[in-house]
């Protein structure tokens, strides 16, 4: 429907898209809740699930980094391994695979050609099953799979990916979570409260603009270069942020695991270098903040993005609690909402940045 990808008053499809993020959340809750309200799967498909000995995600871009948090899904909630492969590197860098593997392909446009060579090689050559976890019906990816899940994120026309990410993390949070279920495992969390709690904290924070911006001013208006820091989850989030500015306001940007940053990275800080560290994560708050002492020691212009709960004074931003497994979906969006400003604020093409598609139809 032409309709549902108008801009309307947004002056780019990137502002418009973040803000649909909280009703995508409750979009996938759902239509992946059954006639009793609770959350399903495809029959076939979590057969498939159950049948594999181990999961191999492939992916590339931001849907890459949406598979890294599906790996600790998978692991953590249905205690099946799970290896996650960049696509345009498997080729020629098969890892030894398992007896009974699944394959799984995590792309929003169902396009990419370099996932496209891998599954066209794992059903071809190989013969094993595949998944494709697309935003789009009948995408390539959907067509030469054996099985589908949706994201139903609705059509995203921005080239920097947010809605489709959000979707991802929350389809594998849901496949997991009903796999985990299936395999009788002890789960003490109800994910599909857990998912509706993390749709308001979005809107929370999509609701914050003027902070973001200000905070986008504030580190980003004369920045060469960033960092994006954190531990466990909080790490992969902090490559998708890092991916987010690179695309759109074109300042060097890295994402980093905090403990990794004195193996070398930390070399690269000087003063004033803006460096953005994620706290949503208990067990390592304490870790990732001792990080912080050593950039800022070193001149580094820190912005503290913390969860509610684990927050300190001088941190920069709060964002409401969630389920420790979810924080993905919420702490992304501030840094999704900083890459925007800083883009806008560098009269930067948001919607289309230089050099980029928005899917990649090339190996
Ligand atoms: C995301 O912001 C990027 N534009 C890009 O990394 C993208 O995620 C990647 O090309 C994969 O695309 P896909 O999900 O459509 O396969």
């Amino acid at each position: 429907d032409a309709s549902d990808i108008e801009k309307g008053t947004y002056p780019h499809y990137m502002l418009k898209e973040m803000d649909e993020q909280p009703s995508v959340v409750r979009k996938i809750i759902q239509a992946y809740s059954n006639a009793d309200g609770e959350l399903t799967i495809d029959d076939n498909i979590l057969e498939a699930l159950k049948q594999a000995d181990r999961l191999y995600i492939i992916a590339a871009g931001t849907s890459y980094h949406a598979g890294l948090i599906g790996k600790q899904y998978f692991e953590k909630i249905a205690g099946i391994p799970v290896e996650v492969h960049i696509s345009s590197e498997f080729g020629y860098n098969m890892p030894l695979l398992s007896e009974k593997p699944l394959f799984i392909f995590i792309s929003q446009s169902g396009e990419t050609a370099d996932s496209r060579q891998v599954l066209v090689r794992v059903k071809e050559e190989l013969g094993y099953p595949a998944l494709t976890i697309t935003n789009v019906p009948g995408s390539t990816l959907s067509r030469e799979a054996d099985y589908t899940l949706l994201l139903h994120a609705g059509p995203e026309i921005a080239v920097a990916s947010t809605k489709a990410y959000v979707a991802q993390v929350a389809v594998l949070a849901v496949a997991a979570y009903v796999a985990g279920k299936a395999a009788g495992r002890e789960l003490d969390m109800d994910l599909k409260q857990e998912l509706a709690i993390a749709a308001n904290a979005i809107q929370t924070i999509v609701d914050s603009k003027n902070e973001l911006e200000q905070i986008a001013e504030d580190y980003l208006k004369i920045a060469r270069n960033a960092f994006f820091i954190g531990r466990n989850l909080d790490y992969y989030v902090s490559m998708e942020g890092a991916l987010k500015l690179k695309e759109i306001s074109y300042i060097q940007a890295e994402g980093f695991a905090g403990g990794e940053l004195k193996h070398g990275t930390i070399a690269l800080i000087e003063d004033g270098t803006p460096v953005f560290a994620i706290v949503s994560q208990e067990q390592v708050a304490l870790n990732i903040r001792g990080n912080v002492k050593e950039v800022v020691a070193r001149g580094a212009n820190a912005c503290i993005i913390a969860m509610e709960g684990l927050e300190e004074e001088g941190d920069r931003l709060v964002i409401p609690k969630v389920h420790s497994l979810l924080t993905p979906l919420v702490s992304v969006v501030p840094l999704q909402l900083i890459s925007y400003y800083a883009a806008l604020h560098r009269r930067c093409d948001v919607d289309k940045p230089r050099n980029l598609a928005k899917s990649v139809t090339v190996e």
